[in-house]
């Protein structure tokens, strides 16, 4: 749907007034390499989408917030004074967490607001659909508001809204990577520093191709929280050996070597050695991209996978069928999966002419094995958050 049909929408839903409307997008993301590391204090490597959610926001004359989305079905109102005062588990938490946390942070909401979201993004896919409406919920009312607009503490205040607020402990990688996305960039971002810089993302004749197993993501909750503290029991252990280290994956592979056996149990082993060696990988697949190495880059999303599939254990049957049948396709370079794991997504590095086949071929034999259908999307590397001025 175009902005032209948004509005119109939008109108229809809260009628004419004589205050402006105003159109503003944030997009989903995917993470190119890096798992479960942003919590570790190491690097990674999103991209934006090209879709996202967009929020059309107009000013009221009276202190009510409307909350409405096109793709969602819950509905609501609540007035200026009452942001905070009740979670409802349903989608508005992520708005209203941020709002919460633009109050906290120094900016008042002085005037009540008409919000309409319109969400492209698949929910439960792992593809940041609700970064996505917080980063832009916070973009949008700290403009309206006059408040400080920066891309770097929007997304710390948005991942503080999912952590304190709707009460899922993530990192920061999500927030992060669908504010501030570049276009055909990569984010290579530091976790524990919050610095970052653009990656060129040219992959020539080859395309991104995004792969939805359609399996819910079930288990990610508990599991996610599960591994957090599985790292956080391997730090308090290796600290111990070396007080100076704050984060696991600040550790080299030669220096996990070395220090390993301090860790005692497996499970401990297995999750810090995913850590070290997949932040590794991460600065290989930098240096691999800078060179125009496309092939270097595959197989460190491969190694990437088979890591989270046997060291870290987050994946599942689906997410690993639809990997393997993705890489039984010539023109593919690699394929892992992408985000928390337990279902979600895949990403895939695949030549421009095995493009159809790959669809075609992934999606029978995934259906075959799975009984369930799978999406895919070829997809671009887009923008971070924005107003929509001119398309507007
Ligand atoms: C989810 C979390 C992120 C990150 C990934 C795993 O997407 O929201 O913070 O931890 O899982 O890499």
């Amino acid at each position: 749907m175009n902005v032209q049909q948004l509005k119109q929408q939008f109108t229809e839903k809260y009628g004419e007034n004589s205050a402006e409307i105003r159109v503003f997008n944030a997009p989903g993301r995917v993470n190119l390499i890096g798992e479960h590391i942003d919590y570790n204090g190491g690097y990674v490597l999103p991209a934006a989408l090209e879709f996202g959610t967009t929020l059309i926001i107009r000013e009221r004359q009276d202190d009510e917030i409307h909350f409405y989305s096109t793709n969602l079905s819950h509905e609501a109102v609540i007035k200026v004074e009452d942001i905070g005062k009740e979670k409802s588990g349903e989608w508005i938490d992520y708005p209203i967490g941020v709002m919460v946390e633009i109050i906290k942070a120094g900016t008042s909401i002085t005037k009540g607001y008409d919000l309409m979201f319109h969400g492209e993004i698949p929910n439960g896919a792992g593809l940041s659909s609700s970064a996505s409406i917080e980063v832009v919920t916070a973009y949008a009312l700290l403009t309206l508001e006059g408040g400080k607009v920066d891309t770097v503490e929007i997304s710390l205040l948005s991942q503080r809204a999912e952590n304190q607020y709707v009460g899922v402990n993530s990192g920061i990688m999500d927030q992060f990577a669908v504010a501030n996305g570049a276009e055909d960039h990569a984010i290579l971002l530091m976790c524990d520093t919050l610095e970052y810089k653009h990656v060129p993302f040219r992959t020539g004749d080859y395309k991104l191709i995004i792969g939805n197993t359609n399996k819910r993501r079930g288990l990610v909750d508990s599991a996610y929280n599960e591994r957090r503290q599985q790292c956080d029991q391997s730090l308090a252990i290796l600290k111990e050996q070396l007080p100076s280290l704050s984060y696991l994956a600040e550790l080299t592979p030669a220096q996990y070597s070395e220090l390993e056996s301090a860790l005692g149990d497996d499970i401990l082993k297995k999750r810090t050695k995913h850590v070290v060696e997949e932040n590794a990988r991460v600065l290989a697949s930098v240096d691999a991209l800078s060179s125009g190495d496309l092939q270097a880059f595959g197989e460190l999303m491969n190694a990437s996978h088979d890591s989270l599939r046997d060291l870290y254990e987050v994946s599942c049957e689906e997410l690993d069928v639809m990997v393997e049948e993705a890489r039984k396709i010539p023109g593919t370079l690699g394929s892992r999966m992408t985000g928390a794991g337990f279902g979600g997504c895949t990403v895939s590095l695949v030549h421009e002419n095995d493009v159809d086949r790959f669809v075609q071929e992934v999606g029978a034999a995934y259906k075959e094995r799975t009984g369930l259908t799978g999406d895919f999307y070829v997809c671009g590397v887009g923008d971070g958050v924005k107003e929509l001025k001119g398309e507007a």
